[in-house]
């Protein structure tokens, strides 16, 4: 099963060239869903019919979702917010108030993404693109049970052990009230299923799309999303530049444009050198309507394979050298300035710029101690040595 997500600032074209690609792949035969987590509700109408929260299929082999981040919300937080609510109760806190603080910014959107999980157990699909709302912040999000990784491993359990064999104490002591067992099931679960839609999107048949226009507002943000993305360990195996303007007979407006963009398009290429660099033309109107979609998803691609999986190698490397073992991470843009490396018992925590991701370490590294660290063509290469007592 291949999973493509699509990513990019506001307006760009994503949900477009998503829907396209999707239809590029039911047009192949292949059984394909495109799904939304987006509020704005733009697949229904880029294919011009009525879809709702559940697969509904708007041509043969393809089904569109447009997945309510809200209901998704409330069925897996239900548990965890009542318990809050609860405790912000005894705390003095407001009714309204409490309900606002129980709710955590962004997470709709990334529990939205569970959806994911439930369609690529379920077997139904051999192709699931995914448009996501317009920042990659929500992938990054999804590594979120990954830093927890070694508190839910070592803490959690032990937490819940002590809860429950103090519950009837603690309650009455402190007068507030300690989370059932409930409480601490629906946080394992959403622990261990976001944990598995990480796991998914960042597998060997996954992999994300970069849509951006040819503008250096654009441009700049879609570099730091390779940053990010590449950081979390998503594999980005495109770049669509979108809107392009046809260099014809112009006037003067039209002429500057076309040079403006000519120039960031340029820099599009450096930027993701390596990265297959497709287009598509500034229409004369909204491309419409699964024909429509498709046909400019067939410009995009112009013969390559649109479910090619990506070749090579992940963002996450180990290798063995001589002078130890060497982890490589793909960073791009990044210089070793922006990155700062940490050790946390058999965790590395890099942070680049404003991002921190804890890597887990494999088994072999970690009694390992970093001995060195550069940033070549990319790549932040971390190289490793045997700790000596
Ligand atoms: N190549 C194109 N030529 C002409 N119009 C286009 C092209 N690509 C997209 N559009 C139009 O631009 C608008 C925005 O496209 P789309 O909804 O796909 O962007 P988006 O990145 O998904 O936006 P959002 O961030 O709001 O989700 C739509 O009206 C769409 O029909
Ligand atoms: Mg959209």
């Amino acid at each position: 099963m291949r999973i493509l997500l699509f990513t990019g600032k506001g307006g760009v074209g994503k949900s477009t060239v998503a829907a396209g690609t999707a239809a590029l792949a039911a047009a192949r035969g292949l059984r394909t869903l495109v799904l939304s987590t987006d509020a704005a509700h733009s697949l229904a109408d880029a294919f011009g019919v009525e879809v709702g929260a559940e697969p509904t299929r708007v041509a043969p082999g393809l089904h569109v979702q447009q997945v309510d981040a809200q209901l998704r919300f409330e069925q897996s937080w239900a548990e965890i917010q009542g318990y809050l609510l609860s405790v912000l109760d005894v705390a003095g806190v407001d009714r309204v108030a409490a309900e606002e603080l129980a709710v955590l910014p962004g997470a709709e959107e990334v529990l939205a993404l569970l959806e994911l999980r439930v369609h690529a157990l379920s077997g139904e699909w051999d192709v699931i693109v995914v448009d996501c709302a317009p920042t990659a912040e929500t992938l990054r999000l999804l590594a979120l049970p990954e830093a927890l990784g070694w508190y839910m491993e070592r803490v959690f359990p032990v937490e819940r052990r002590i809860v429950k064999a103090l519950r009837p104490v603690l309650s009455r002591a402190a007068g507030v009230p300690m989370p059932t067992d409930t409480v601490f099931d629906a946080l394992q679960r959403l622990h261990d299923e976001l944990d598995e839609v990480h796991a998914l999107l960042t597998g060997p048949e996954s992999s994300v799309r970069v849509v951006l226009t040819p503008e250096s507002v654009v441009l700049a943000e879609a570099r730091r999303s390779l940053t990010m993305l590449s950081l979390f360990g998503y594999r980005v195996d495109g770049v669509v530049v979108n809107r392009i303007f046809p260099d014809a007979e112009a006037d003067e407006w039209r002429a500057g444009w076309v040079r403006a963009q000519r120039s960031v398009l340029a820099e599009v290429r450096e930027s993701f050198a390596g990265v297959p660099l497709w287009r598509s033309l500034y229409r004369a109107g909204e491309p419409m309507g699964v024909d429509a979609l498709r046909e400019l998803a067939d410009e995009v691609y112009d013969g390559s394979d649109p479910l090619a999986v990506p070749a090579g190698r992940g963002p996450f490397t180990v290798s063995r050298t001589a002078a130890g073992p060497v982890l490589g991470l793909s960073l791009p843009h990044a210089s070793l300035d922006d990155v700062d490396l940490a050790r946390h018992g058999d965790e590395l925590v890099v942070t680049v710029g404003s991002y921190r991701r804890l890597l887990t370490l494999p088994p072999g590294l970690a009694r390992h101690r970093v001995a060195a660290a550069r940033v070549q063509d990319g790549v932040l290469q971390v190289r490793f040595e045997e700790e000596t007592a």
